[in-house]
């Protein structure tokens, strides 16, 4: 049975480590993403980095679905940014920043490429939700934060705000 875990909040240090490639795709990796599937579900959130629950390798879940039953898991997910691409406006939310939205704009077109969970590698380039969504959940490996990309103004008004919302730092 999969279990729900926590979701670390900003501005949680551990959420600025940089995570670590996957090398061993066992079953300890596969009962994660299940637990990471079931932690994203009952948040309502569409992607979740292992990350954002305190497990420092790279590997991400996601369900862009309209009835929530298209899971999709990403090891060791990279992309290219494609030559000629545009950049994409879109309002991004984040469970690691609950209650705050941001226009983040991100290249459009993405070859992304990343393993499953037999280790056996696929390659994709593509369109819509799918190429903002996994750069924003490969920036959490790379702890990197929505927050990062709006002024230190903002991000310091957030972080003061969720602060005094989760007093458990
Ligand atoms: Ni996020």
């Amino acid at each position: 049975m999969a279990k729900k875990l926590k979701i670390l909040i900003f501005p949680d240090p551990r959420l600025r480590k940089v995570a670590e490639n996957v090398t061993k795709f066992d079953k300890c990796l596969e009962n994660l993403a299940h637990d990471m599937l079931e932690t994203m579900y009952d948040a309502n959130g569409i992607g979740l980095a292992a990350t954002q629950v305190d497990q420092h390798i790279r590997l991400v879940v996601m369900d862009l679905s309209e009835e929530r039953n298209e899971p999709r898991i990403f090891v060791n997910p990279m992309y290219e940014v494609i030559k000629g691409h545009n950049m994409f406006e879109f309002e991004e939310g984040c469970l690691s920043i609950p209650g705050f939205n941001e226009v983040i704009a991100r290249p459009d077109k993405i070859k992304l490429i990343w393993q499953n969970l037999k280790g056996e590698t696929l390659h994709d380039t593509p369109e819509g939700m799918l190429t903002v969504c996994i750069q924003h959940e490969i920036d959490h490996l790379d702890g990197k934060l929505m927050v990062d990309y709006v002024s230190a103004l903002k991000r310091d008004r957030i972080k003061s705000k969720l602060l005094k919302e989760f007093k458990r730092f």
